[in-house]
């Protein structure tokens, strides 16, 4: 079973939105398996101190080497397989093929961090992978670990149904998706394409192509000029 474990110091932020619609559905059925550690367990003194200032002055705190070890030692076996996943605006951008190759694997162990971030000793003694979800700022990784584990989740095997999954065909194209209209056929005098309602099945995939082209090339020319044909 594909298993996640989130270190972090706000537990109580999960399951949070993954207990609901696909992902919790598939959480009930077993298909996945979520744990959750509290860092502040290993904090240390009275006060369960995890954080200090940064050396070299400058705002915010920053998150102890041997808090975060402690925490990755007391729940991660030797020789686990998992990729040791810090999220962090410093990290590498997820993307869907990122997403495909975590989904594919046997899970992930994720970080989050909180304040200014974490001793650069322990995510390198640790080799951790550095992701981030976007170029934002959020107030702590744990939202970014919901978006990633989401991504993932419904990759499962048997999460999604025949539907959602040829769906997911578009997106493996590089392209966004085409635009989807559902009944009814006319709203506040706004007529559906003509197109998709003439059961020309051919026409009707040829018109969603340019469309979804036509939407790649106006609103993501960074995503357009990436695909395999656009290249050399
Ligand atoms: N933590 C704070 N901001 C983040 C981001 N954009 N991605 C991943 N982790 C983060």
């Amino acid at each position: 079973m594909w298993q996640a474990l989130v270190l972090t110091l706000f537990p109580e932020m999960f399951p949070g939105p993954l207990a609901f619609s696909l992902a919790g559905r598939a959480l009930r059925e077993g298909r996945w398996a979520l744990a959750v550690h509290d860092i502040r367990s290993h904090g240390k003194g009275r006060h369960r101190t995890v954080d200090d200032t940064p050396f070299g002055g400058g705002a915010g705190m920053v998150m102890r080497p041997d808090v975060v070890d402690s925490a990755i030692a007391a729940t991660v076996p030797a020789g686990d397989a998992r990729p040791l996943v810090y999220l962090t605006p410093r990290g590498r951008l997820l993307d869907q093929a990122m997403v495909r190759e975590l989904a594919r694997g046997p899970g992930v162990v994720l970080l989050c961090g909180r304040y200014e971030g974490v001793d650069q000793r322990v995510i390198e003694a640790r080799a951790m992978r550095e992701i981030s979800i976007g170029d934002y700022v959020l107030s702590g990784g744990e939202l970014a670990a919901l978006v990633l584990l989401d991504a993932c989740v419904r990759l499962l095997p048997g999460v999604m149904g025949a539907a959602e999954s040829a769906e997911e065909e578009s997106h493996a194209a590089g392209l966004l998706e085409y635009p989807q209209y559902t009944r009814p056929a006319e709203w506040q005098g706004r007529s559906v394409p003509a197109v998709l309602l003439s059961g020309h099945h051919a026409e009707v995939a040829r018109w969603r192509r340019e469309q979804a082209e036509a939407a790649t090339r106006e609103r993501r020319p960074d995503l357009w000029n990436r695909l395999p044909t656009h290249t050399g």
